[in-house]
């Protein structure tokens, strides 16, 4: 009974449009991004770090804030085939919505915007043996976002100073599922 319902609520919401006017930038209230969120779309200037086989590729499952302040990501990303489950706690700074953590190289992570109920945005800045990379992702509530996401997310992106053709979209990508 309860499948059916969530089913049945599923093509409307995936139909819900981006909303300028929910969206959150800074003074998020953490307890409301916990919970379930999907890959959409990843960008980077390093694609080689996010398409298939990239290390950073990650299919994410759930994000949760912890109560010492830290922030819990767990996600599955692929090894010669096989999904691997991974939990990565990422430490808070003194900056509101920007954590820390060691996770192929040193990561600054950075919440970039939510508006809690459809989509989340991350900047993160890694730093693997001196080489510094700039990735972006979108996560979304369910695992297939309207199309007026990926236009969102291409502004985004182009703050920092990336441009479409490093965008890849994981819609329907997730193995492990
Ligand atoms: C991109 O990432 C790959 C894999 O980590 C690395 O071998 C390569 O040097 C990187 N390229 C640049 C331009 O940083
Ligand atoms: C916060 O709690 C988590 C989970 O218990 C732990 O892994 C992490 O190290 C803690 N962080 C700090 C700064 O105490
Ligand atoms: C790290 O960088 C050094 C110097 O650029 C290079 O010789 C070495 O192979 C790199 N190591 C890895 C694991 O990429």
């Amino acid at each position: 009974m309860v499948v059916l319902l969530v089913l049945g609520l599923v093509p409307s919401l995936a139909a819900a449009q981006f909303n300028w006017e929910i969206i959150s930038q800074k003074n998020y209230n953490m307890a409301k991004i916990s919970g379930i969120w999907y890959s959409i779309f990843m960008a980077s200037d390093n694609m080689t770090r996010i398409e298939e086989n990239g290390d950073l590729r990650v299919f994410m499952r759930n994000i949760n804030p912890l109560k010492n302040g830290s922030l819990k990501f767990d996600f599955f990303f692929m090894v010669h085939g096989e999904c691997v489950a991974v939990t990565m706690v990422c430490e808070k700074t003194e900056n509101y919505g920007e954590f820390t953590v060691a996770y192929e190289g040193e990561n600054r992570v950075l919440l970039t915007e939510t508006d809690y109920r459809m989509y989340i945005t991350f900047y993160m800045q890694n730093i693997k043996n001196g080489t510094k990379t700039h990735v972006l992702a979108l996560y979304g509530r369910l695992p297939v976002l309207s199309s007026s996401y990926l236009e969102r997310f291409v502004n985004i992106c182009k703050k920092y100073r990336l441009n479409a053709q490093n965008i890849i979209d994981l819609t329907n990508k997730d193995v492990c599922f």
